[in-house]
This record gives C-alpha cells, sequence and structure tokens, in this order.
C-alpha cells in the first residue's frame, strides 16, 4: 500500500495547496492594509473638514474679533496671558477648549500652560454649569440699549443671579463685557447662537423654548 505522505503526487498536492494558502494569506493581509490605509484617509479628510470648518467659524464670530484686538495691542505677550483670558471669559462667558486652543496658539504658549492658568484661578470658568447657558451682554453698547435690564428679567424668571446655575442644572445665566457685536446690541447668547436686537420678551421667549424643548 502507497505511503500517502511519500506518494509524489500527493506530496505535489500539498505543496500547491500550501502556496495557494500563502498567496491567499498574502492577498488578505494585502487588502486588509489597503482599508487600513483607506480608513486612515478617510479619517484624515475628516479632521481636515471639521479643522477648516472650525477656522470658518472662527472667522466668523466678532468675538474672536475683539481678542484679536486685545492680542494685537498687547503684541501677542506672552506675559498678557490673564488679561487676554480675561477678556475671552468676558466675551464668550467662559473658556471652552477651543478659546484656550485660540489663546495658547496666538501667544505661542503650550496649551497645558493656558489650561493651567485657567484652571488654577477661581474667576476662569471653563464651562458653562447648566445644560442650556446664557450670556448676556453687558459691554457699554449693550447696556445703553438695555442689557442690564434683560438680565434683571432673567435672574427674576430663573430665579438665580449672574454666574450662577438654576438648582435644576437646566441654566446658568453669565454676563460679557462685550461679544463683539455692538452694532445689534443688545446681544445675548443662547447656547451659543448670537441673537441681537433683543429685548426682556425675546430673550424670555427664547429661553422659555429652550426648557421647554429641553
Ligand atoms: S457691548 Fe455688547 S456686543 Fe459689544
Amino acid at each position: 500500500m502507497t505511503n500517502p505522505t511519500v506518494d509524489p503526487a500527493f506530496r505535489k498536492q500539498q505543496a500547491s495547496q500550501l502556496q495557494a494558502r500563502k498567496y491567499q494569506t498574502r492577498k488578505e493581509r494585502l487588502l486588509q492594509t489597503q482599508e487600513l490605509i483607506e480608513k486612515e484617509a478617510q479619517e484624515k479628510k475628516a479632521k481636515q473638514l471639521i479643522e477648516k470648518q472650525k477656522q470658518e467659524s472662527i472667522a466668523k464670530d466678532q468675538r474672536y474679533r475683539a481678542l484679536d484686538n486685545v492680542l494685537r495691542k498687547r503684541n501677542n505677550s506672552q506675559d498678557a496671558l490673564i488679561e487676554v483670558l480675561h477678556h475671552a471669559q468676558g466675551s464668550f462667558g467662559y473658556l471652552d477648549d477651543e478659546v484656550l486652543e485660540y489663546v495658547a496658539h496666538s501667544l505661542k504658549l503650550p496649551l497645558s500652560q493656558v489650561y493651567g492658568v485657567a484652571t488654577f484661578y477661581h474667576l476662569f470658568s471653563l464651562k458653562p454649569q447648566g445644560k442650556h447657558n446664557c450670556v448676556v451682554c453687558l459691554g457699554t453698547a449693550c447696556y445703553v440699549k438695555g442689557g442690564e435690564k434683560i438680565l434683571t428679567e432673567l435672574e427674576k424668571f430663573l430665579g438665580i443671579k449672574n454666574g450662577e446655575t438654576t438648582p435644576d442644572g437646566n441654566v446658568s445665566l453669565l454676563t460679557a463685557r462685550c461679544m463683539g457685536a455692538c452694532g445689534i446690541a443688545p446681544a445675548v447668547i443662547l447656547d451659543g447662537e448670537v441673537a441681537g436686537k433683543q429685548n426682556e420678551d425675546s430673550v424670555l421667549t427664547s429661553v422659555k423654548e429652550l426648557i421647554a424643548n429641553s
């Protein structure tokens, strides 16, 4: 009886099966590598698109232009970090990641240092505490056109003071010194959306809508 392990035809068949398996494995690896490369390229493209959209929204945002003015006045000096953060907080109501990155980039400082300063001082807030946030501008243009009245009515309606959050954590009330939108004073920012030419009634209606839809 022929031993199949020494049978030349059997060995030839084994060798060709082995070869086919190797070829298949190589093909699969190549496909996997190709898929990985394509996935990375797509992720890179998506990141670039997000970055582009971010830059476009920053370019349109008047609060960043006001921040640029402060940076320019201080010659982008790193010594002006606290002043710049203070101004940014005044304009944005709080300092989110995007603002901190912008400041770090403008002052050529490591982001970690900017975060360190922003978290060290209690006067800086990195996040609005509530689910919704309402920033009332009390800069000169907004103040003379009724900004303070808007704030007073909001304080009454929400039952909290400026800088506080409602006990249910729903709304944070903040103020800004100037949001760079003086042309549409008085202005408020509701959940990041600038609303101009406001009065107590219009802001209260918008806040009530925010609460109702949350
Ligand atoms: S004073 Fe309110 S936007 Fe400038």
